[in-house]
Order: structure tokens, then C-alpha cells, then sequence
């Protein structure tokens, strides 16, 4: 297990959770990392942990630098517990060390681990001197949970993000030029999409303090380290956090007996004859936290659901409980289905796409199976409508 040098005395020290493939719903299919960093000046910083399994690595790398009895700062810009399950065990092996966070960091901390360690509270506008490096630190609240904050060391130029900018990828690599620049942006927008989609308006307060800071390299606390690429990742956080959509069509559906899939195909063929880029998700085949990432730039989100028990395909249901968390904005939305007898399900998709805020099109529902007339119909007053 090593520690990887950063820039000199800076290293990442963190957790590779090679197997990860559920982040509380969220498919990781690729892993990911907890970064952890350990700064050596003056006086030791250990900035963020890992999960509680990954304990044996973050110590292994920490000693490879140093012993861990000599940290004397223990920096939690975030209290979920994938960055701070460690810290009871980390405290033991220095139990004289500060324990840094925010207001609500220390709330969270206190109330998670119901340790009266030695905290300190920091808040925007706060520094650690460390010796010959100071640490800036900046409250980035509900980036992702109320008690967020960076922290910036201005003689390295480093930004600490913690969940801004990352990504779910467990790689040997550590740095941004070291990784297919495709996946590693692919997964930055699956996180986003995913992680920090409702927090946008807070985020882009966050882009505005980051823009007068002086960064050559941004460590977040999960994936890889931004420095090739930081006006890329920069631009596409700009661009994910103002909620501007492509003239892309996202048609999303669970179906029984393929009457609702064939009205997925209709409308997939309208928008295309429209010239608009479309993709069709069928929710049997494609997990919902993909079909968030294709949310994130779409403009029209065309969902179907059959009528199965006066109500509609659990499925569905699944896929619009968790998009109305993430509360996507500024979208055209589209509620279809077939349907036997009662035909709730149409109504019930269209009133949770309300919720989300959308404008609306005219709803499309089919009873049993359509024929191509009545394809043909819906698709002429579809057409009328884009
Ligand atoms: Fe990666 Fe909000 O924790």
C-alpha cells in the first residue's frame, strides 16, 4: 500500500473500494475511492478518511509516510461516514489530535460518534497555520450534506473538494491525465446526476468561490485528481449546475405485454423525424441511476408505465421516486401507457412529473394493444406538440 506524493509532503493516502457496486442506489459499476490526504509540514494533517473497512489501507499508506501518532489535525470537510467511518480508530492512534469541521460537522460528529474528542470548530474566512503551509477553509453547505466545507492550501495551490468534482472509479491512477478523459467525464456526470443534482443553486454559489481561488489542482474525496483537466470539469460543472438541457428526448419505460413499449417506439420515432436525439430507456434492462445521468442533459423526459393494479409498474414508481429527489429543472415531460380497464397509470406518471415541475405535453393513452392507425393518430398530435 502506498502513499502517492502529490506535490512534496502532499499525498493521497486514501481507500480503493475496488468491489463497491451499490452506493445507497446508486450503481457503481466501476468501484470507487475514498481519498483521504495527509499533508506533513510543521505540524501533520490528515484531511477526510475512508469507510470503516478500508481502515487497514488508509493506515498502511499513512504509515508509509509517517507515523500515525504524529497527526495533529484531523480535517473533516464532510461527516457522511464514507469520509469519516474511520475516525474512531484514526483517534485512537492519535488521540491528541484536533478534530477540525464545520458547525454542523462537529454537530454531525458528536452526534455520529458520541466522542468527546478535542474539536474545533472552523467556519469561510478561517485558517490553520501548519508552518510553512496555511489551510483556507470554505463552508460549502448541502455540497452535499449541510455540514460540507473545502478546504484550500494557497502555497500548493490545492483545492480539497471533498464530494464536488468526484467521480465513482477505483483505478491505480490517481491524477486526471492518467485516465480515459471520456470515462472519467462520463462519471463525473453520473455523479453529479446522481449525487449532487438537488443541490445545484448551493453548487453554483460553491463555482463562484472557487473561481477566486488560485488552483492548480483540485483533490476530491472520490476518484481521480483534477489537474490536466480543471477548466473542463470547471465548465461542465457550470453547465450541469444552471440545469442546460441539449435537445435530447429520454423516453423511459417499463412495459407487460409491449403495448407500452410500442407507444415508446411512436414517440421515439417523433422526436426523431423532429431531428431531436433521442434514447429510449426500457427500466428492465437500464438502472435508474444511468438513466440520471442521461437526465442530466435532456430536455424532454417521456415516461410509460401499463396500468397494473389501478396503478403502475413498481419499476416506474422506483424511477420517479428517485427523480423527484433529484429534482432535475427546467424540463418537457411526457406521460404514456397502455391499459386493459382501469387505466390509472397514465394520470399517476403524469401528476409525479408535475411534481417534478415540469411543463407538461399531452399525455398518451392507449387502450390494449395499438394498431398502427391509432400509433399513427397519437404520433400526428405528438408531432403538432414539439
Ligand atoms: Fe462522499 Fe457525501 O459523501
Amino acid at each position: 500500500m502506498k502513499a502517492i506524493e502529490i506535490k512534496k509532503d502532499v499525498y493521497w493516502v486514501g481507500g480503493i473500494d475496488w468491489d463497491l457496486r451499490n452506493f445507497h442506489g446508486y450503481l457503481t459499476q466501476r468501484g470507487s475511492t475514498y481519498n483521504s490526504y495527509l499533508i506533513v509540514d510543521e505540524k501533520v494533517v490528515l484531511i477526510d478518511n475512508v469507510k470503516h473497512y478500508l481502515f487497514d489501507e488508509l493506515i498502511a499508506r499513512i504509515s508509509k509516510v509517517i507515523d500515525p501518532s504524529k497527526i495533529d489535525y484531523i480535517i473533516q470537510n464532510h461527516i457522511e461516514m464514507d469520509h469519516s467511518g474511520t475516525l474512531p480508530k484514526i483517534k485512537k492512534l492519535c488521540p491528541n489530535a484536533k478534530v477540525l469541521a464545520s458547525p454542523k460537522g462537529i454537530e454531525g460528529l458528536q452526534k455520529h460518534y458520541k466522542m468527546d474528542w478535542d474539536y474545533q470548530i472552523v467556519k469561510s474566512g478561517d485558517v490553520l497555520n501548519i508552518g510553512q503551509r496555511n489551510i483556507h477553509f470554505v463552508q460549502t453547505p448541502m455540497v452535499h450534506w449541510p455540514d460540507n466545507m473545502v478546504s484550500y492550501c494557497p502555497e500548493e495551490k490545492i483545492l480539497f473538494s471533498n464530494d464536488a468534482f468526484g467521480q465513482h472509479i477505483a483505478s491505480s491512477e490517481r491524477f486526471d491525465k492518467d485516465y480515459p478523459f471520456n470515462i472519467l467525464i462520463e462519471e463525473a456526470k453520473k455523479y453529479y446526476a446522481n449525487i449532487v443534482l438537488p443541490y445545484s443553486r448551493q453548487v453554483e454559489k460553491a463555482l463562484d468561490i472557487v473561481d477566486t481561488l488560485n488552483v492548480e489542482i483540485i483533490c476530491p474525496s472520490h476518484g481521480l485528481i483534477w489537474q490536466k483537466h480543471i477548466p473542463k470539469i470547471m465548465a461542465e460543472y457550470r453547465k450541469w449546475s444552471s440545469n442546460t438541457v441539449k435537445n435530447f428526448a429520454l423516453i423511459i419505460y417499463d412495459t407487460m405485454w409491449k403495448s407500452t413499449e410500442k407507444m415508446a417506439y411512436m414517440i421515439q420515432e417523433t422526436f426523431e423525424e423532429k431531428e431531436i436525439t433521442t434514447k429510449i430507456c426500457n427500466l428492465q434492462h437500464t438502472h435508474i441511476s444511468d438513466v440520471m445521468t442521461d437526465i442530466l442533459c435532456a430536455k424532454y423526459i417521456c415516461v410509460g408505465s401499463p396500468t397494473l393494479n389501478n396503478n403502475i409498474l413498481p419499476t416506474v414508481a422506483a424511477f420517479l421516486t428517485y427523480l423527484q429527489g433529484l429534482a432535475p429543472k427546467k424540463r418537457i415531460g411526457l406521460a404514456f401507457g397502455s391499459y386493459g380497464w382501469g387505466g390509472q397509470s397514465v394520470g399517476i406518471v403524469e401528476e409525479s412529473l408535475r411534481k417534478c415541475g415540469f411543463e407538461m405535453l399531452s399525455q398518451i393513452r392507449l387502450q390494449y394493444i395499438p394498431d398502427e392507425q391509432v400509433l399513427n393518430d397519437e404520433q400526428e398530435k405528438l408531432n403538432k406538440q414539439i
